[in-house]
């Protein structure tokens, strides 16, 4: 009997499911776990990579990467700890580093390709935590973005490695600082529908409630005035 856990909850394989199907089919429709996509189905797309912990047969020692699920047969799965998008981060349980740096760069367009670009950042960053940037920017030629935003997701990417120049990290962490904890998105400071103490409304009826990127003489910043004196005060 296949046994497995998918983020942490335990699966058994039942016995009658078609020896053809996928990690990626197992995934998507008995674990109801979505959010690991399918595109080519033949291994050359990255949409469907999850992370993965399991023994090695032979020395018995642990072992953590990613894998293509569309190409790995359930049956093959017995032992192992899958963990998909969902079980990294999401709306409920707060974005995981590499979801936020991912989104703080813009690195996520139509979104399809995000999963399998994050889950391979992921088993990266498990398997080594000093990667560098040359090993980051050489890590993703399996997977494919067709809205083709290749250089803001290395970028995002590269902000992690251990040799990442500081005004890289900051920019990030800058963006990351306005990003609304439940969203994900950049705070508007608008009326967006969701509870949180950024998004007070403020005294002055007419002030612009709005995130700014502005230039000023000692660099650019994101600002959110919250009066109309504010923003002139910027700008004075
Ligand atoms: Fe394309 Fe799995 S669906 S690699
Ligand atoms: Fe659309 Fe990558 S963001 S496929």
């Amino acid at each position: 009997m296949v046994k497995l856990k998918i983020n942490d909850k335990e699966y058994t394989v039942p016995d009658d499911l078609p020896a053809d199907t996928s990690l990626n089919s197992f995934i998507r429709e008995h674990a109801h776990l979505t959010g690991t996509k399918f595109m080519c189905l033949e291994g050359g797309c990255g949409a469907c990579i999850v992370s993965v912990q399991s023994k090695h047969p032979t020395t018995g020692k642990l072992k953590k990467y990613s894998v293509n699920s569309c190409m790995v047969p359930i049956y093959a799965c017995h032992g192992w700890s899958v963990t998909t998008v969902e079980g990294l981060g999401g709306k409920a349980k707060g974005y995981h580093a590499i979801q936020k740096r991912l989104a703080a760069a813009s690195g996520t367009q139509c979104g399809f390709c995000s999963p399998g670009m994050v889950m391979n950042m992921n088993s990266l960053l498990e398997a080594n935590p000093k990667i560098t940037m040359l090993e980051v920017e050489n890590s993703f030629g399996g997977n494919i973005c067709r809205c083709t935003g290749y250089r803001p997701i290395l970028d995002a990417f590269k902000s992690l490695a251990s040799d990442a120049p500081p005004h890289l990290t900051k920019k990030m962490a800058d963006i990351e600082d306005m990003m609304c904890p439940k969203s994900g998105k950049i705070c508007t400071g608008s009326s967006c529908g969701q509870s949180c103490t950024d998004n007070e409304t403020s005294d002055d009826d007419q002030a612009p409630k709005q995130l700014m990127y502005v230039e000023l003489k000692n660099g650019a910043k994101w600002l959110r005035p919250t009066s109309v004196k504010e923003v002139f005060e910027i700008f004075d």
